[in-house]
């Protein structure tokens, strides 16, 4: 098959044209590099031994797309691209209105002009909001709690309202738990700009010195040991979850939903504990208070995309902690 993947060289993007590539798909990149380096596509190419073809645009231009569209005969889409900082979404809104919803408009025109009408689309366990139930099943109630939850939400409407208005359109809206980890060569991985926002590549950079100690949001919530309780699922294992989905959506119309994650629970400080065998160094850590915004526990019921599409976890926190630590000493400043 062809498929266009938007956002490929990022984090989740690049693990998952690895996992194409290996059940030899033919897979075209789209990204614009806005969150990404070009030297993911070498090191895509030293995985895997094989080519993609990519292009340098912006999903929000229609033209570019539909250069890319003119040039392949595109199966199906797995659309990664977007920005994600949670906390960025909230100093410039409109940015991530923008550039998460327009690309998506935009891209669904032009595959409807095409008439290539299979997608997978990337959510997130934030379309869940607040939720006092464990573990979450896809019934529960949504809401967002910030601008970027709020592109993820309004997003799954828009494709929802596409699928009701057209029954020739197979979607599957994947609702990622907490992706980490990386690919167990070391050559992909995390690779965020600045000072992480997100736990498991803070951790990496307290284990290898350029950061002094983790702060741990707060350890008075009602779990284990106090700190918050997060569904951490292993990237590859999160990209295999696609492979399952693009066989999903074609070989059964319609829209479909799926959780993505292992369907377990951890706290920060097992977490902790767990980059701590894998890179034999104390990590040190101070508590601080909980972070605005943050919930004690979230974790997935994982069933549906077991009984569904064969999905589920196979690696452990050891493996997320073990291949982190590999891509962190490998490129202690990124991927350059
Ligand atoms: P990432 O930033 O590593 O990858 C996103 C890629 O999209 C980047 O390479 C960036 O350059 C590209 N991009 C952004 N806007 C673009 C545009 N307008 N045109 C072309 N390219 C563009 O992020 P990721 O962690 O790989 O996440 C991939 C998707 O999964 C995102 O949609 C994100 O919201 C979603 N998601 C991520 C997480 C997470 O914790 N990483 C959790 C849930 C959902
Ligand atoms: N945490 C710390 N210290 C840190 C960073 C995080 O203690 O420096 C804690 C948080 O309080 C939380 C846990 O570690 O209890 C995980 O936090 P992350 O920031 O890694 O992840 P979140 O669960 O807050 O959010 C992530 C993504 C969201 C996405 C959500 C569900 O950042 O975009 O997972 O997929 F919506």
């Amino acid at each position: 098959m062809n498929i266009l993947v938007t956002g490929g060289t990022g984090y989740i993007g690049s693990h998952t044209v690895v996992e194409l590539l290996n059940k030899d798909h033919n897979v075209i990149i789209v990204d614009n590099l806005s969150n990404s380096k070009y030297e993911v596509l070498n090191r895509i190419k030293r995985i895997t031994n094989k080519v993609v073809t990519f292009y340098q645009i912006d999903v929000c231009n229609k033209d570019d797309l539909k250069e890319v569209f003119k040039n392949h005969k595109i199966d199906s889409v797995i659309h990664f691209a977007g920005l994600k900082a949670v906390g960025e979404s909230t100093e410039i809104p409109l940015k991530y209105y923008e550039n998460n919803i327009l690309s998506t408009l935009s891209l669904l025109e032009v595959m409807k002009e095409f008439n290539c009408k299979n997608l997978i689309f990337s959510s997130s366990a934030t379309v869940y909001g607040y939720q006092s139930v464990m573990p979450i099943n896809e019934e529960a109630t949504l809401s967002a709690t910030n601008p970027y939850g709020r592109t993820k939400l309004f997003i799954e409407y828009i494709l929802k309202d596409l699928c009701l208005s057209d029954k020739s359109w197979n979607i599957a809206l994947l609702r990622y738990f907490n992706p980490v980890g990386a690919h167990p060569t070391g050559l992909i991985g995390e690779d965020p700009n600045g000072i992480p926002n997100n736990l498991c590549p803070y951790i990496t950079q307290v284990a290898i010195g350029k950061l002094p100690y983790l702060k741990v949001f707060g350890d008075d919530y009602d779990t284990i040991d106090g700190t918050g309780v997060r569904d951490y699922i292993h990237v590859v294992d999160l990209a295999v979850g696609h492979v399952c989905a693009i066989d999903k959506i074609t070989t059964s119309p319609g829209l479909v939903i799926y959780n993505l994650g292992a369907g377990k629970g951890y706290s920060v400080l097992e977490m902790v504990k767990a980059f701590e065998k894998a890179t034999g160094r104390k990590i040190a850590y101070k508590i601080t208070p909980r972070r605005a915004g943050d919930i004690g526990t979230c974790y997935a019921d994982a069933s549906k995309a077991y009984n569904e599409m064969g999905f589920k976890t196979i690696k452990t926190i050891d493996d997320m902690a073990i291949d982190a630590w590999r891509f962190q000493q490998n490129n202690p400043d990124g991927i350059k």
